[in-house]
């Protein structure tokens, strides 16, 4: 059963990816309730997280179980069996551990996309450092930057920040909590040869209070796309975006540019834009243009265009 899925979905969107020019891709995502996988390709590598639930086997039936599904994908997508990386995503019980690390191995790879490089790690974070559900709004933001001053909210491994420096933005702000993500995002600008002190700022900073501290008219372009929710020391307050998305647009809104453009996303699926208490000019829901081939039917986020 699991094989002739995946060998559907898989013919179908590596035909999609090497039209579109794509080494790295989800090829499959919980499509089989039995085999609950999600299954992405970042060049010649796999990426397999086994999302736990009750499944009622032994420690020994379960490893055996997952060496027969690791042979046929092995058997399908083209790699080897050493070069696929396991995960096994818990669901989140603690909203505090989402960004914590799940191994040291350390083992960062560089990948293209669209004609730009990217560090991965497939082993010690919950997430590889790649988001690949964003890849046409990476590319819009590379296409609308040029000479516009960009922030870059919740920022992560930096990725709109090296498309909008490729895109010769004027000036790119990132911002995060997590000094590791912002060494990363630096990193991955490096790998680009696009690094410019003069012109590349990084801020370790809570985004709620650093919003506060900006004047009017500071930034044209501003990319937000927050966690559900966040906690930290470094913080006054947590983060919940259903709460406070009002307040971290509206404080955005101030600081952009009249005219400017800011793109908001979040993950939260059972989110609800409070249009009527948002400052902006126009709000244009752009989710499904922003839907790559590969997340079709599947996307658990929303997009927002928001015209200041
Ligand atoms: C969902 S990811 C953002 C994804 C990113 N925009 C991308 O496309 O690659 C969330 C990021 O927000 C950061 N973060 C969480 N709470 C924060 C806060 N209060 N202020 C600043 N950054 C925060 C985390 O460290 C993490 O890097």
């Amino acid at each position: 059963m699991f094989q002739n899925r995946l060998l559907k979905v898989y013919k179908h969107k590596s035909k999609q990816a090497s039209r579109q020019n794509i080494s790295c891709y989800r090829v499959y995502d919980h499509d089989l309730p039995e085999f609950p996988f999600c299954i992405e390709l970042y060049d010649d590598k796999v990426y397999l997280a086994e999302y736990l639930r009750r499944h009622g086997m032994s420690d020994e039936e379960h490893e055996q179980w997952l060496e027969e599904c690791i042979e046929v994908i092995c058997g399908i997508l083209p790699v080897d069996d050493a070069n696929v990386y396991i995960k096994q995503r818990k669901r989140k019980s603690n909203r505090l551990d989402q960004y914590e690390k799940t191994d040291t191995k350390a083992e960062y790879f560089s990948v293209a996309e669209q004609g730009l490089q990217f560090l991965v790690n497939l082993t010690d974070y919950l997430d590889t450092g790649l988001f690949l559900d964003h890849r046409i709004t990476r590319q819009m933001v590379r296409n609308e930057c040029k000479d516009k001053r960009v922030l870059n909210l919740f920022a992560y491994t930096g990725s709109f920040s090296v498309y909008a420096a490729a895109g010769e933005a004027a000036s790119v702000t990132t911002v995060d909590l997590s000094k590791t993500y912002l060494t990363w995002a630096e990193q991955n600008l490096e790998l680009n040869n696009l690094k410019d002190d003069t012109k590349h700022f990084f801020v370790h900073a809570d985004v709620k209070q650093y919003l506060k501290t900006l004047p009017p008219d500071s930034f044209d372009l501003v990319i937000i796309d927050p966690p559900t929710f966040s906690n930290s020391k470094r913080m006054k307050d947590f983060l919940d975006i259903q709460r406070d998305h009002v307040e971290l647009l509206n404080d955005l809104i101030g600081a952009t540019t009249p005219g400017g453009t800011i793109y908001f996303s979040t993950n939260f699926t059972r989110f609800i834009l409070d249009k009527e208490a948002i400052k902006a000019s126009d709000i244009k829901d752009i989710t499904r243009a922003t839907t790559p081939f590969d997340f079709e039917g599947k996307l658990k986020r929303w997009c927002y265009k928001i015209s200041v």
